[in-house]
């Protein structure tokens, strides 16, 4: 079939020649991929900081599909469905999946301690194929997918499998309290969503932050939020504290991770030299421009390698952090539910529709941020 294939660093390419997936335990089912998203994760693999990424992986933690074959335990999925699957890939019985900890599952990954399962995202997540191809197996099939209710557009359903609830609980573990004035960093799928979200659960003031002016424009009128560059502002922390009541912001969400960009310093230790995991620098300036006693929410990716953060100040601050994968079928049916009743209207994010035989021009136009990409979804020749 036809599928991405990592060749290397900064080297994707679509195969014809990957061997369909197979059911492999009778709790599997396969899906025929119908929309496949490529997410500002997927470019920490594609950029060569994901330790254990191997050639000839298949990437894809975002998409949606039909239901091709089903294993003989399934019991809640048919022949002929269509399903949004959450890129977290999770047992549903362990101790964390009974907590809906289902980006922590115990079992999926057991080769780790800390990620759980991830579609498409390394042996460190698990070493399970993605869904940038034309079919993909899913592990867990009772477990994870949810069946794609009628009247659902098949680009809303997509971004229920990561962006919409991620974003989601980004905002929710910022504890954000009537009046809040929250400060997102990152204005990619993530942020946006992340800033929208801020909105329901009270907030007073949302601000974002990036250098990218396309998507600053974009989340202005999207989330109604205030927007600043970076490169614009002396110093991103001092401009934070001045602008709440000189005390800092009350939440401060860090929707960047290890590739932040905006001091020079941190990129070249964590990007260049690779002397810690990644680049810090989204996160340095949440945890120093959030009040004392204010929340950080991190839900930017950083890997399994140690990073250089400003712990004492977190300490004598008395800040708390909340970070997590999302947990995406926990919030899958609140979300559906927002989106059934116009709350939020995800698929105005997806700004590129490319082949899969395109992928490796996906790749690049996203990674690059060129052409005002925000998000770029693959079709497959049999969608
Ligand atoms: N926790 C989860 O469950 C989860 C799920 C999906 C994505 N993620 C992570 O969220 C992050 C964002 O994902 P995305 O798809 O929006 O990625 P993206 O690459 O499209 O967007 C990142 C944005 O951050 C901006 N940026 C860079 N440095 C910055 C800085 N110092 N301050 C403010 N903005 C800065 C970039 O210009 C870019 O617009 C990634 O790290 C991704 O891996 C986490
Ligand atoms: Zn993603
Ligand atoms: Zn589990």
């Amino acid at each position: 079939m036809l599928a991405m294939n990592f060749r290397g660093p900064f080297r994707v390419r679509a195969d014809r020649d990957k061997p369909y997936p197979e059911i492999e335990h009778p709790g599997d089912a396969i899906v025929r991929v119908l929309r496949s998203c490529i997410c500002g994760s997927d470019l920490h693999l594609y950029h060569g900081l994901v330790p254990d990424t191997r050639v000839g992986m298949t990437f894809g933690h975002e998409f949606v599909g039909e239901v091709v074959e089903i294993g003989s335990e399934v019991q809640k999925l048919k022949v002929g469905d269509n399903v949004t699957v959450p890129f977290n890939i999770a047992c549903g019985k362990c101790a964390f999946c009974k907590q809906e900890l289902y980006g922590n599952c115990h079992e999926a990954n057991p080769g780790a301690t800390a990620v759980g399962g991830i579609f498409g995202y390394s042996h460190t997540a698990g070493g399970y194929n993605g869904g940038q191809a034309e079919y993909v197996r899913v592990p867990y099939a009772d477990v994870g997918p949810t069946i794609i209710p009628e009247w659902m557009d098949l680009d809303d359903a997509v971004l229920l499998t990561d962006v919409v609830p991620t974003g989601y609980q980004a905002a929710e573990m910022g504890g954000i309290q009537p009046g809040d004035t929250v400060v997102v960093f990152g204005a990619g799928p993530i942020g946006i969503m992340a800033a929208k979200c801020a909105w329901l659960f009270g907030a007073g003031r949302v601000i974002v932050i990036d250098e990218l002016e396309y998507r600053l424009d974009f989340v202005k009128k999207y989330a109604q939020c205030e927007v600043y560059n970076f490169n614009e502002l002396e110093d991103p922390v001092v401009f934070i504290k001045k602008t709440a009541d000189s005390l800092g912001a009350d939440v401060c969400i860090d929707a960047v991770g290890a590739e932040a960009a905006g001091d020079a310093m941190n990129t070249l230790m964590g990007r260049k030299l690779l002397l810690q995991g990644g680049s810090t620098t989204a996160l340095h300036w949440a945890i120093n421009g959030v009040k004392k006693g204010g929340v950080v929410s991190i839900v930017g990716v950083y890997g399994p390698t140690n990073a250089l953060v400003p712990i004492g100040n977190v300490v004598n601050k008395g800040i708390t952090i909340r970070a997590n994968q999302a947990s995406v079928k926990r919030l899958v049916p609140r979300l559906m539910e927002h989106i059934k009743n116009g709350v939020i209207d995800p698929k105005p994010l997806i700004t590129h529709r490319i082949p899969l035989e395109e992928v490796a021009e996906g790749y690049h136009i996203f990674s690059m941020k060129l052409d005002n990409c925000i998000k770029p979804v693959l079709i497959p020749p049999s969608a």
